[in-house]
């Protein structure tokens, strides 16, 4: 894309996890499962689960202060929210109207977008557009997911893999510099829509009882379909961002993929021929986090100093729709 205004850049990021943790042994009590199984087949050892009298814009709104902070933005200079969610408080208003009201921003637009897993890198592609356009001089970005709530606890293949948290970052207008989101790639294959979805309680079959008794308001998933196509996508459209900004992928200082499954990240990291040492992993302790997966991890590493001025770092993720992306940055 030919751009002449300045580039987005990551002023600040936060992020938050609930603080109950549970472990995959919590999980064997419940269903016919083991530490060993998920362990090897995952790479996840535990997650965290949302209290109940808690929604996603509790985690959301922890997540966009730290990201605030970090950023050293004042609430009321926020000009517009963007929320990557499939979980929000309510069917309406938006998530993003939620967190606007807690946090007490004034002159702003909120909304979310819904793009399951890839929900930040959609929304982080959004506030981009409306900064690099001139609209906006700055953009509250959230990835914010409670998958918990969504999960069948008697289905083995499937409540093992999710937690909750809320991961934000504050967007700005750049200086003209060599800085920022250099670029980013959205796509989506609807053909798969029900390889990974929750049955009920949308418009095609609203809540009544016998949906409840199905239990069909939880996710299904057909595992081994998503683990190869999410392979494949990730490579194909993290070559294609790289490329577009006229790298390779020996100048990548560190990949924060999406964190479903290690073996995916693994897979994704050989075909790309990027050592691990150089790919974050965090799904150990949170499992998958949907769309907050990204910028928790983003935030993990900057907060522990892995990301350096000029740094290239390049975000992906995949997730239903099927939906994916990939962004990369320099630091
Ligand atoms: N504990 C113990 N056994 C389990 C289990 C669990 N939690 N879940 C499934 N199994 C069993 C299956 O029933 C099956 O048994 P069978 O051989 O007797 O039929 C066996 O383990 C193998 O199951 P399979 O589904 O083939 O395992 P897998 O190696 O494909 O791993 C996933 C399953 C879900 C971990 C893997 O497919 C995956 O991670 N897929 C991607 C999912 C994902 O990332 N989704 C979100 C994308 S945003």
């Amino acid at each position: 894309m030919t751009q002449t205004a300045p580039r987005s850049v990551i002023l600040g990021t936060g992020s938050a996890v609930p603080s109950k943790v549970v472990t995959n042994d919590d999980l064997a009590k419940i269903v016919d499962t083991s530490d060993e199984w998920i362990t090897t087949r995952t790479g996840i050892r535990e997650r965290r689960v949302l209290e109940d009298s808690k929604a996603t814009s509790d985690l959301a709104l922890l997540a966009s202060e730290r990201a605030l902070e970090d950023a050293g933005l004042d609430v009321g200079d926020l000009e517009a929210i963007i929320a990557g969610t499939c979980t929000p408080d309510y069917q309406f208003p938006s998530l993003g109207c939620v967190l606007e009201a807690k946090l007490g921003a004034k002159e702003v637009f909120s909304f979310d977008v819904n793009a399951a897993c890839s929900g930040f890198l959609n929304a982080l592609s959004v506030a981009d557009l409306f900064i690099r356009s001139g609209r906006i001089g700055n953009a509250l970005v959230v990835g914010s997911d409670v998958l918990s709530r969504y999960l069948d606890w008697q289905d083995r293949s499937t409540c093992i893999l999710f937690g909750d948290a809320a991961g934000a970052a504050v967007l700005g207008a750049g200086d003209n510099g060599d800085r920022g989101i250099l670029s980013t790639r959205l796509q989506t294959d609807g053909s798969y829509a029900e390889t990974l979805y929750i049955r009920a309680g949308g418009t095609k079959k609203p809540a009544t009882q016998e949906t409840v008794e199905n239990r069909e308001h939880s996710i299904y998933m057909n595992g081994k379909e998503v683990f190869k196509v999410a392979v494949r996508s990730m490579e194909d459209i993290s070559r294609r961002v790289l490329e577009e900004a006229g790298l390779g992928v020996e100048d990548v200082s560190l990949v924060v993929p999406h964190q479903a499954n290690r073996r995916i990240i693994a897979a994704l990291a050989a075909r790309l021929d990027i050592p691990m040492d150089r790919v974050v992993v965090n799904l150990d302790r949170y499992g998958n986090t949907s769309a907050a997966s990204v910028p928790v991890a983003l935030d993990e590493v900057r907060r522990a100093g892995r990301i350096a001025e000029g740094d290239i770092v390049l975000l992906n993720a995949f997730g239903a729709g099927f939906a994916w992306g990939a962004s990369v940055i320099r630091f």
